[in-house]
C-alpha cells in the first residue's frame, strides 16, 4: 500500500513531464466555462453585491492556465492567482498569460494542500479537474476552505464514476499490462502510451470506452492527453454520495450543482407511472439524486459550488406567485443570440447552450415563453416583463393562477440549466 506522499509525488512527476491539458486546442470551452462560471457566481452567490471587479481569485491546480488566462482576460480588474506543483505547467501557463499581454495573474509552486502557507485569502476558488488527483481529495478542500473568504465559494469539477465505466476498464486493464514494467522503472515509456492509445481505439463498438476513444481529452492521440485519461498516476471517480461525503469530509457546505437538471428523474424519464413511483417513495434529496444519476448512467462529470458552512446565500426558490417581485437576468449559459425555431415542431423553439458539460440538449421553449424570457433586464420586475404588451399578446392563458403555474414552470426549468439568475433588489 502506497503512501500519501508518494502518490502526491507520483502525480506531481507525471504533470512535470506531461503538463496537461498540452495547447487545448479548443481553448473556447474551457475559458467561456470558467470566466463564465465567475460572473455567474457573482450573481448567484452575492446578488451581486460582490463585483467581479474586486474578486481575489484562486485557480488551485491551474495546469498550463487555460482558464486562468480565460479569468484574467475578462476579468481584468481581479486579482487573480495560479496554484499548481508542477513548474513545466505553470512554465505554460506564465507564456499564454504572457501571450495574451495579461497582467494581473501571479503564480505559486505550491501544493494544494500547503496552500494556507501562502497566507492568502480568496473570494472564489475553481477547482477543477484536480481534486480527484489529490490522494485524500478532502484534505485538498480543506486546504481550499481555509483560505477561503468566509463569504467565498469554490467551484469544483470531479469526475464522475459511472459514465467515465471505460476510461476505468481501460486503466485498470493498462496497470496489469504495465505492472511488471512499473515496478522497474516508475516513468512512463512511449510504447506504454502508444500502447494505451492503440487499445482505446481497438475497443470494439459496444466497449464502454468506444465512444470516448476519439474524444477531444485524447487530444489527437497526444501524449499528455493520453496519460491523463488512460495512464494516470492517481484518479479517483465521485458518485453523487461521495461528493457530499467530501464536503461533509472537508467541513465544508455542498451548495448546488452547477447543472442541477442532470441530477433530476425527470430529465431523462417521462413516463408517469416512474415519476409517480418516484415522488411516492419519500427519498431524500440526496437520495433521489443518486437515483437519477444511476438510472442515467452517463453523466462523467460533477461540477458543484461548496460554501463555507457559516455562509447562506440568498435563496431565490421560486414558490407560488414569489417570482413576481423578483428582478432577473438571462445568463450566458445559453446562446440567446442563436434561437432557432425548431425543425417539425410547430411553436417551440430551441436556445442552445454555450457551456455545457456532456452536450445536453438545448432548452425547447414555446413562443410565449420565448418572449417572455427574452424581455427579461434586471431594472424591470419579472410582473412588468409579463406585463409588456409584446409579451401580453403572447400569453394563451386566461386566469393568473394558469400564469402563475406556466411562468413557475418555465422559471424552474430555465434554474435547472443557470439560464436565469435572481438578483437582489429592494422594490
Ligand atoms: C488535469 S490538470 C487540470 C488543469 C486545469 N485545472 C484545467 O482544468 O485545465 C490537473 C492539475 O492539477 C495539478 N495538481 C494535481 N495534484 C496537485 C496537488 N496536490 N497540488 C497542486 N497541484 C496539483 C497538476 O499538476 C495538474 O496541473
Amino acid at each position: 500500500m502506497k503512501d500519501l506522499s508518494e502518490i502526491r509525488e507520483q502525480v506531481r512527476r507525471q504533470y512535470e513531464q506531461f503538463p496537461y491539458p498540452d495547447c487545448d486546442p479548443d481553448w473556447d470551452r474551457p475559458q467561456l466555462l470558467v470566466s463564465g462560471h465567475l460572473g455567474l457566481m457573482c450573481e448567484v452567490l452575492w446578488a451581486g453585491k460582490k463585483s467581479p471587479k474586486d474578486l481575489r481569485v484562486l485557480d488551485a491546480g491551474c495546469g498550463t492556465g487555460s482558464a486562468l488566462v480565460a479569468m484574467a482576460m475578462a476579468f481584468p480588474d481581479a486579482d487573480i492567482v495560479g496554484v499548481d506543483f508542477s513548474e513545466t505547467s505553470l512554465d505554460k501557463a506564465r507564456r499564454l498569460a504572457e501571450t495574451h499581454h495579461v497582467k494581473n495573474v501571479r503564480f505559486y509552486n505550491r501544493a494544494i494542500e500547503q496552500l494556507p502557507e501562502l497566507g492568502l485569502t480568496f473570494d472564489f476558488v475553481s477547482a477543477s479537474g484536480v481534486l480527484h488527483h489529490l490522494p485524500d481529495p478532502a484534505a485538498g478542500l480543506k486546504a481550499i476552505g481555509d483560505v477561503l473568504d468566509p463569504q467565498g465559494a469554490i467551484s469544483i469539477m470531479l469526475y464522475g464514476k459511472y459514465g467515465r465505466t471505460g476510461v476505468y476498464m481501460l486503466q485498470e486493464a493498462l496497470r496489469l499490462v504495465n505492472q511488471a514494467e512499473a515496478q522497474a522503472a516508475p516513468t512512463l515509456s512511449g510504447e506504454q502510451i502508444r500502447f494505451a492509445y492503440q487499445l482505446a481505439q481497438q475497443v470494439p463498438p459496444r466497449h464502454p470506452m468506444a465512444s470516448r476513444s476519439r474524444g477531444r481529452e485524447m487530444q489527437e492521440g497526444k501524449e499528455a492527453g493520453v496519460v491523463d485519461l488512460l495512464l494516470h498516476a492517481n484518479d479517483i471517480p465521485f458518485d453523487v454520495p461521495a461528493v457530499y461525503k467530501m464536503c461533509e469530509d472537508a467541513g465544508m457546505r455542498f451548495y448546488r450543482w452547477l447543472f442541477p437538471l442532470i441530477y433530476k428523474m425527470d430529465s431523462f424519464f417521462n413516463d408517469p407511472f416512474l415519476l409517480n413511483r418516484m415522488a411516492k417513495a419519500k427519498m431524500s434529496r440526496q437520495q433521489q439524486e443518486e437515483t437519477a444519476e444511476l438510472a442515467h448512467g452517463r453523466n462523467s462529470k460533477h461540477s458543484f459550488i461548496a460554501v463555507r458552512p457559516e455562509f447562506s446565500p440568498p435563496d431565490f426558490s421560486i414558490t407560488a406567485g414569489n417570482w413576481r417581485k423578483l428582478h432577473a437576468k438571462l445568463t450566458p449559459c445559453m446562446a440567446w443570440n442563436r434561437t432557432l425555431p425548431v425543425p417539425g415542431k410547430e411553436n417551440l423553439y430551441a436556445v442552445p447552450f454555450t457551456i455545457i458539460q456532456d452536450a445536453w440538449g438545448p432548452l425547447e421553449i414555446s413562443r410565449w415563453q420565448l418572449m417572455f424570457l427574452g424581455h427579461i433586464t434586471p431594472d424591470i420586475t419579472l410582473e412588468q416583463v409579463l406585463r409588456l404588451p409584446a409579451v401580453q399578446k403572447e400569453i394563451p392563458f386566461k386566469s393568473e393562477k394558469e400564469i402563475d403555474t406556466a411562468v413557475e414552470d418555465l422559471l424552474k426549468r430555465a434554474m435547472d440549466r443557470l439560464a436565469i439568475v435572481f438578483l437582489e433588489r429592494n422594490e
